[in-house]
């Protein structure tokens, strides 16, 4: 592969969250793309639990808005999309998986979706499995490492949110490498955009992202990171 050091570090390093837009729309092509781009991100046992709510007609934008308190970076996208996590959709996947699989599945990754899936991920009736996984994994983890989650339906959203984050970073960058800016939101309220885009009932908002050409005041602030000595530690 060509060394890409250098286009991965100007979009990385020009990526602002950008909180006003032009009247600029994206075209259709480059958000496909882009969507196409930010599944390609490591998503976990490959289960796949996102969904991405594209949103750009004007009704349905300005609802959203509101959702999003009138944020300008979401009033004035172009584009919102919902970054949206599924906490049960992975029982589905994992058969989906192996009905699409290309050529003869590996008896490894046969077992792995029928049955270390179930092990990991069911929560059971009012999460009691989980729950009672939770009491044999404490017992057992005494003597020997175990999993230590996910145990609950929070245990499960966050399962699926780490794997959505990804997803949405990758979004976010493949539309800075198309010229077009993006701002991450979780100031919305949830039970509103839920309302308005009509989730499966398991599913939840990770992530608003706002989308468009950015205004020239559109970056509100210089960028500003602490030093890597508070965050990176050499073990
Ligand atoms: C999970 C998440 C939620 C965020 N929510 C908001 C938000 O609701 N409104 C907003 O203006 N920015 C939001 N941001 C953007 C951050 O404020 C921004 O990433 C941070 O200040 C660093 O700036 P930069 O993205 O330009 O580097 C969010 C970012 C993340 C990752």
């Amino acid at each position: 592969m060509t060394n890409h050091i250098e286009a991965l570090r100007e979009i990385i390093e020009t990526r602002r969250s950008v909180r006003r837009f032009t009247d600029e729309e994206i075209p259709r092509e480059v958000i496909e793309e882009c969507l196409r781009l930010a599944i390609l991100a490591p998503n976990s046992s490959n289960l796949q639990p996102w969904e991405f709510y594209v949103v750009s007609s004007e009704n349905e934008r300005k609802q959203l808005a509101a959702a999003c308190f009138q944020q300008r970076a979401a009033k004035t996208a172009a584009v919102l999309i919902a970054v949206v996590g599924r906490s049960k959709s992975w029982k589905e996947n994992a058969q989906k998986l192996l009905n699409e699989w290309p050529g003869d599945i590996p008896p490894a990754v046969e077992s792995y979706y029928t049955k270390t899936v179930k092990l990991l991920y069911t929560q059971g009736p009012l999460g009691i499995l989980g729950f009672a996984r939770k009491i044999m994994m404490t017992v057992v983890g005494l003597f020997r490492p175990v999993p230590r989650g996910p145990f609950s339906k929070q245990g499960m959203q966050t399962w699926a949110a780490k794997t959505c984050a990804l997803a949405a970073e990758n979004l976010m960058l493949a539309l800075k490498a198309h010229g077009y800016d993006s701002c991450p939101m979780e100031g919305f309220d949830e039970k509103r955009v839920r309302k308005i885009l009509g989730y499966p009932s398991d599913a939840f908002t990770v992530m608003m992202i706002g989308a468009g050409k950015g205004a020239a005041d559109g970056i509100y602030y210089p960028r500003m990171r602490f030093d890597s000595k508070h965050h990176v530690f050499e073990v």
